[in-house]
């Protein structure tokens, strides 16, 4: 099996100012995610760097970048699942930790839980070892300047949401496992203590090797109604494609609950998608030697690996 990864960078609304940091942003995230399943890594191991790479890229809503809740305060969820034996880790509403991913991935190797929440996470991080970061290191101006923004009394919190993403990755590894990461500040001045989809099995991600995995972004209230990637994997159990399978659940989730969103897929013989209902989502993906990437509906550019990683990503 020769190994694939998938990784995205948030649905939404890209500004063109931003397009730019976003595009290398998720080149760099799928590049030294590859790198580590070219070495011979597991997809876990390989989805955990994609995402950690993208948590401490400021253009993205997860980890540093992550957007403030009603109180001005960083608030972050995320989740990793194993496709080999479906052992998953996730937290949510943590606060003062650079990557909430490994996070994570310490729930799902180091407890019999699944889903590690607010003071518990943080107590847990502790317990770990996990360095605390000032939450000033995680807040960027841009973030603080669209939470003053949405308090203002003429403001549309939900104008503001269009621009919002999440990061993900999804990978298969030369022995043909797969596995899945999402990270998120979630939803702009939410209020304390939301959990959204991010850190809910089946909502945020999915991964089965029976079948393949997702990685999902979007309104998180929306994801967790239709438990959009388990419904996508769900779709490609029927016989569907991975672009086929992520279509008809974004198409589902829009017609039954006006929810838009963005999914990325691989499934186990290795093909890929990355599907958005919204206006763009910024996603790339390397598979045979070669690196694909995108932010708008029908853009797809190419390029060979060797290239890519000389060229494309300075400092890589
Ligand atoms: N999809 C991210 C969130 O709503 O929290």
């Amino acid at each position: 099996m020769r190994p694939v990864i998938v990784v995205h960078g948030g649905a939404g609304r890209v500004f063109a100012e931003r397009e730019g940091g976003c595009r290398s942003g998720v080149v760099r995230a799928a590049l030294r995610g590859h790198r580590l399943l070219a070495e011979g890594g597991t997809a876990l191991d390989a989805v955990e760097e994609a995402v950690r790479s993208m948590e401490d890229d400021p253009h993205f809503n997860a980890g540093c970048g992550s957007v403030l809740n009603e109180k001005g305060e960083v608030e972050m969820d995320a989740i990793i699942m194993d496709g080999k034996n479906l052992a998953s880790g996730a937290v949510s509403a943590v606060k003062c930790i650079a990557n909430p991913i490994k996070l994570a991935r310490l729930v799902m190797e180091k407890t019999k839980h699944l889903l590690l929440t607010g003071h518990g996470a943080q107590l847990f991080a502790r317990a770990m070892g996990i360095p605390e970061v000032p939450e000033e290191k995680l807040i960027t101006e841009r973030s603080r300047e669209r939470w003053k923004k949405n308090l203002e009394p003429d403001s549309n919190p939900e104008e503001f949401q269009k621009d919002l993403g999440t990061v993900g990755a999804v990978a298969i590894d030369s022995e043909g496992n797969v596995a899945c990461a999402t990270s998120t500040g979630g939803l702009s001045n939410k209020l304390i203590g939301r959990v959204g989809d991010t850190a809910c099995i089946g909502s945020g991600g999915y991964a089965d090797n029976c079948c393949g995995a997702a990685s999902t972004t979007g309104h998180g209230e929306s994801i967790m109604k239709v438990v959009l990637a388990r419904l996508v994997l769900y779709h490609m159990e029927q016989g569907m494609s991975p672009e086929m399978a992520a279509d008809a659940a974004l198409n589902h989730m829009e017609t039954r609950v006006g929810g838009r969103g963005g999914v990325i897929v691989v499934n186990r013989a290795g093909e890929w998608a990355a599907r958005f209902s919204t206006k763009q989502m910024s996603w790339a993906t390397v598979k045979d030697d070669q690196l694909l990437y995108g932010i708008h509906a029908g853009e797809r550019h190419t390029k060979p690996l060797g290239e890519a990683l000389a060229s494309v990503c300075e400092g890589f």
